[in-house]
This record gives structure tokens, C-alpha cells and sequence, in this order.
């Protein structure tokens, strides 16, 4: 536990106009989840006490997820820079935190690792720490001005610095951590005296440095101040998540055959010795045990695959299904709210949805629950060891019992005991010499 406290402030004030968007710029989904959803998970993993959200005047989409988050919002009336979208949530700096860190919320890759690296600084004595790093192209961002020792002087936007200055390649990614007592009284004296008339946040270190206070460089890799702008900035975003995650599933011990063809959802839990084969995509809530085995093509969402289980390929599992230790389902099978028991087997083109299937019952090819009477849903359960014949139709509400026996080709509307036989279909009639007789009415 880090006994220091911690605030994160969020900076989200952002028009994200280029979205051509109706959503908050940083409501877009990053793995299912919005990007200031992973901003906020960052922070609470890196110990934040406190959490304020700078918003637009308007951005109403933001306040479920910021309340879910227990943060606070603060809105920016007009947008005059970084740092006077910082002083937006001046009232949450009194009692000062021991650290504060900004964040952008436009900006989700960034890791809890190098957040932590930055609390470090500060814990060290650092009283303003900058988040560097080395740009392929610097275009655009402030360069990190060092002396001949290089120790951090102060960070130059690109509308205000030089040729020389331009071609420094070391750039400020946008985070920074500030020692939040003497926070204030460097924020009070940024004027917005430069290129583009703005509050710039970057001017904390060079007043820092004028101060004689110490401002440090914690440096991470490009892709974690990666931002977004424009809708391939998400795409390019989700690339990267999506990459990360992979890694970290094959290093926790799951084999991916074709790992650049799986997208996890960013709360997606995945066991050892889990095999996932081309082409399967994980929406929210899933959970996989260790063994579990994912055939090519599968969506899965809402869903816990218990361990030894076997779906797909081309399965589709919705949200509210369990699938037992060592059940199968085949492919072109859809399960939706429902629990699969252990060893049991679905086979084959079937639709199972708001039911319970007990252990080792054989569901056929074919078989589908009709759930649903055009007003309400309900429910279908079948007992253990039982066997549902091929291209049976179970009309919920319906119970079968155990070790019951339904014949292929039943529509069930009524309660099956455990161990009977039910046949719901018309009874086959085979007719001798019909032909002969057939032919020689058409000749008539
Ligand atoms: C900023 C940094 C720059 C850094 C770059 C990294 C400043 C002055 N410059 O520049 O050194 O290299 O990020 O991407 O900080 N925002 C508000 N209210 C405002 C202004 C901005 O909420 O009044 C938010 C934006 O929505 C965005 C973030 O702050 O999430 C950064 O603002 P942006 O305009 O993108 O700053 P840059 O010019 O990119
Ligand atoms: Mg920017």
C-alpha cells in the first residue's frame, strides 16, 4: 500500500469535433469499454484517492460513468488551455493530495506501470514530473527542453519553439504528476502569453524550475500516449489494446492460433492451457477456465466457460449462459441465458435460450426452445441424463425430468416425468402397393 494519497485529475473538456460524433469524444469504445473508462481504471489502480473529471458544459454522457467510478465532475465554461481546464477543479485541491497526476481521457493506453513510475518520482522528490517520450515524428507536441546534464527546463509547445527546437524528438506525452501542496501557487502564475493564447498546463516546469523545485522525465514507450482525434485514432487505438492483450493471455499460458484474428473485450478472463482458434470475438462479462477450448469463429459474451468445456466453431454464446465442466456446444448453436451442465452436449444447429440443462443430457441436432410467446420470455428445463431427439421444438414453459427420453421431431407443450418416453409428433403410416395405385388414378 502506497501511504502517500493520490489525486488523478482527468482532463476530458475536449470538443472532439473530428469524431463527427453525437457521443463524447471520449465515450468511444476502446474494447468495449469507453476510453475514459480505461482513464479511470488506470487511475484506480495506481491508488487514486480522488478522482475529478473535467468535462464540457453539455457532456451529460459522461456522468453515469465518472458517478460508477465514484469521481467527481468539474466542468471547463470555456475551453482557454490545459491548465485552466486543471483549475476547473480547484475546489478539490484543498486539502492538497500528496500526489496529483493529469490525465487526458482521450488518452487510454496509458499503463498503470508507468503511472506508478511517475508516483515514484514524486515520492522521490520530484515536485513536477513529466510523462516523455521519443516521437517517430514530433509534429504537434511540446519538446522537453533539457540542459547540458539533462535535467528538465521547461517544455516547448510546437507553435512557440524554434527551428532547433523543433527537432528535438523527445516530447511531452501529456501526463504529468505534480506535488499537490505547492500545485496552486505554480498553476496561479501560468499566463496564456504565447502562440496560441492559451493556459498551457507545460508551463508548471519551467515556473518549477524558476523556483529552484525539482521537474523530472519518466519516460514510456510511444503507443501509451497515444491519442485520439479522428475515428482511425481509435481504430489504431484498439489495435494496440487489443495487441497488449493478446500478448498478456499466450504469456499467461493460453494458446491463440491466428492471435492477430481474436479480440478481447476489456474484462475478458482467460485461464490456462485455454485454446482459442482463429476468428473469435469476445464481447463483455466472459470468463474462461483453464482447459476450456474455443473453436474458429465464435462471439461470446456474458459467459462463463467452466473448465474442459468445448464451443464452435461457429458457436454463439449470449449473455446469462454457463457452460459446464466438459459440455459441448457445436457449431451454428446459439445459448442465451442458460445453464449447460457438466458433460452435457449441444451439438448441432440449435437455439437454447432461458433454460437449464442438467449434466450429461444429449441435446439433437436441431432442437430449439421457443422461449418466447411474442410477450414474454420462458423458461425450459431438462434434468440430467436425459435425450432430446433431433429437431424437437420444447414450448416454454416446460420441465423434462431426468433420464427422460423425447423422440426426434416432438413439440413439447406439456411436462415430461423423469425416465418417460414423450412423442409429439404424427405417427408414421406406411402404405403397400400406394404407387401402383397412385399411377393408375392419374391415367384415369
Ligand atoms: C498537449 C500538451 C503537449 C503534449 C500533447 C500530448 C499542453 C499545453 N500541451 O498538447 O505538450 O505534447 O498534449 O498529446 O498541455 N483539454 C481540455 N481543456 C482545454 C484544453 C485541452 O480539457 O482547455 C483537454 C483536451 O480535451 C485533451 C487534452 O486536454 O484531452 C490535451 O489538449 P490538446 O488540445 O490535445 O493539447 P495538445 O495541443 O495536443
Ligand atoms: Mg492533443
Amino acid at each position: 500500500m502506497n501511504a502517500r494519497s493520490c489525486q488523478v485529475v482527468i482532463l476530458a473538456a475536449g470538443e472532439g469535433t473530428r469524431m463527427n460524433s453525437s457521443l463524447s469524444k471520449v465515450m468511444h469504445e476502446v474494447a468495449g469499454l469507453p476510453m475514459l473508462g480505461h482513464v479511470l481504471t488506470a487511475a484506480k489502480a495506481v491508488g487514486a484517492n480522488r478522482t475529478a473529471v473535467i468535462s464540457a458544459p453539455g457532456a451529460d454522457d459522461l456522468a453515469g460513468l465518472v458517478a460508477a467510478a465514484a469521481g467527481e465532475t468539474f466542468f471547463q465554461d470555456r475551453r482557454l488551455g490545459t491548465a485552466h481546464a486543471v483549475l476547473a477543479a480547484r475546489s478539490a485541491f484543498n486539502p492538497p493530495a500528496d500526489d496529483v497526476l493529469v490525465l487526458f481521457g482521450d488518452t487510454p493506453l496509458i499503463t498503470v506501470d508507468t503511472l506508478a513510475r511517475m508516483r515514484k518520482a514524486l515520492a522521490d522528490g520530484a515536485v513536477v514530473v513529466v510523462l516523455g517520450f521519443s516521437a517517430s515524428d514530433p509534429t504537434g507536441y511540446g519538446r522537453l527542453l533539457t540542459d547540458d546534464n539533462g535535467a528538465l527546463q521547461a517544455i516547448r509547445e510546437q507553435k512557440d519553439a524554434t527551428e532547433s527546437e523543433r527537432r528535438i524528438r523527445l516530447c511531452n506525452g501529456g501526463v504529468m504528476g505534480f506535488r499537490g501542496g505547492g500545485l496552486l501557487s505554480i498553476l496561479d502564475r501560468i499566463d496564456n502569453d504565447n502562440a496560441k493564447g492559451e493556459y498551457y498546463l507545460t508551463d508548471a516546469v519551467r515556473i518549477a524550475n524558476e523556483d529552484g523545485l525539482l521537474t523530472v522525465v519518466v519516460e514510456a514507450g510511444e503507443d501509451e500516449v497515444r491519442g485520439v482525434n479522428i475515428r482511425a485514432d481509435l481504430a489504431a487505438v484498439e489495435r494496440i489494446w487489443q495487441d497488449r492483450r493478446r500478448q498478456m493471455a499466450m504469456a499467461q499460458g493460453a494458446t491463440l492460433v491466428a492471435p492477430e484474428t481474436v479480440h478481447f473485450a476489456h474484462d475478458t478472463i482467460i485461464g490456462r492451457d485455454v485454446v482459442i482458434e482463429p476468428n473469435v470475438v469476445f464481447g463483455p462479462g466472459v470468463v474462461v477456465d483453464d482447459g476450456a477450448r474455443i473453436n474458429a469463429f465464435c462471439q461470446i459474451a456474458g459467459a462463463h466457460l467452466h473448465s474442459g468445456a468445448q464451443i464452435g466453431p461457429f458457436a454463439r454464446l449470449r449473455p446469462g449462459t454457463a457452460i459446464g465442466e466438459n459440455a459441448k456446444i457445436g457449431n451454428f448453436c446459439e445459448i442465451k441465458n442458460a445453464d449447460i451442465g457438466t458433460g452435457a452436449k449441444v451439438n448441432h444447429l440449435s437455439y437454447i435460450g432461458d433454460a437449464s440443462v442438467g449434466a450429461a443430457t444429449n441435446i439433437g441436432a436441431g432442437t430449439i426452445t421457443c422461449n418466447y410467446d411474442g410477450r414474454a420470455k420462458h423458461r425450459t428445463e431438462i434434468g440430467a441424463g436425459s435425450f432430446v431427439g433431433s429437431n424437437s421444438a420444447l414450448v416454454a414453459p416446460v420441465r423434462i425430468g431426468d433420464e427422460a427420453y423425447i423422440a426426434s421431431g416432438s413439440v413439447i407443450t406439456e411436462d415430461v416425468e423423469d425416465r418417460a418416453l414423450a412423442v409429439a409428433r404424427g405417427r408414421q403410416v406406411n402404405k403397400a402397393g400406394w404407387m401402383e395405385r397412385f399411377r393408375s388414378r392419374q391415367r384415369d
